[in-house]
């Protein structure tokens, strides 16, 4: 294991993550589609990879998270599970997997499970959703919540901005995460909320809480992979770090490549056979 501050090599359970929270330890979660990008973000010390739905965006060009379907879905987890050897691996259920009846994503979500021998299964939404959290879930299958800014929502929302400023939705969200976790979710997402209002949350429950635009005060961060390395510059919201420039290092990488080409520069007699 090549990567930085694990302290534990073994493979990441949902028992790890409520065993991080007890100890204080913060949980580190990116995203990751294929199985290239995932072998190094599992060897770098990852301790959760989500294959989200944000592959919606990233990886199709689509504008929400929307569109993409779950036969898509299985092919990017299946490809990530080949390549971990730590970290949980979660798949998010697409839109429309689960919010019809219990049956349809109970069904859905043992498909995911038998084609992609992913690990977890993450779902938006609280008091909605929870039957069906609760049938997932009773059948053995963990399940990790998602609550504030729910993209799958976003033509109800209208907008990506911030969510529960106002106290009614504040309040809502705290009982949606005690439900979840009534429920058996190993854990909940909180995206894009007032840092206080995920700190109480953090407090209030057991299970950990894993913020993106949630300020500090929880129990670990998740990022999306291509955002983090800087793979589009056009996308910069606040609570966004950029610990890399790919954008800048591959077109200047593939502007050379095309120079070379060009000037016959490449290959060389020693890339010759
Ligand atoms: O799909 C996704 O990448 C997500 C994260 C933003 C939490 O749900």
């Amino acid at each position: 294991m090549s990567g930085y501050l694990v302290e534990d090599a073994r493979k990441v359970t949902t028992h790890r993550l409520r065993e991080m929270k007890d100890q204080g330890k913060k949980i580190a979660m990116l995203t990751s589609y294929d199985y290239t990008m995932a072998k190094l973000v599992d060897g770098a010390g990852v301790d959760v990879i989500l294959v989200g739905d944000s592959a919606s965006n990233v990886m199709e060009g689509n504008t929400t998270t929307v569109p993409i379907t779950l036969d898509e879905m299985i092919i990017y987890a299946r490809s990530v599970v080949k390549a971990v050897k730590r970290a949980l691996v979660v798949c998010d259920m697409p839109f429309g997997t689960y919010q019809v009846n219990c049956t349809e994503g109970m069904r859905n979500a043992v498909r995911i499970m038998q084609e992609t021998g992913c690990d977890c299964l993450k779902l938006e939404g609280g008091e909605e959703i929870i039957a069906t959290v609760r049938k997932i879930i009773a059948a053995g299958i963990p399940v990790m919540g998602h609550l504030g800014l729910t993209p799958q929502s976003i033509n109800k929302f209208g907008t990506y901005a911030v969510r529960a400023q106002e106290d009614a939705e504040a309040e809502k969200l705290v009982r949606d995460a005690h439900l979840l976790e009534e429920a058996g979710c190993c854990a909940v997402v909180l995206e894009k909320i007032p840092a206080r209002l995920s700190a109480r949350v953090t407090q209030e429950l057991e299970i950990p809480l894993i913020g993106i635009g949630a300020g500090h005060e929880v129990d670990g961060q998740v990022l999306v992979i291509d955002d983090m390395l800087g793979m589009d510059q056009s996308f910069s919201p606040k609570f966004l770090r950029r610990y890399a420039n790919l954008s800048e290092i591959i077109t200047d990488a593939v502007g050379q490549y095309v120079t070379d080409v060009k000037n016959v520069t490449f290959p060389s007699s020693e890339e010759e056979y």
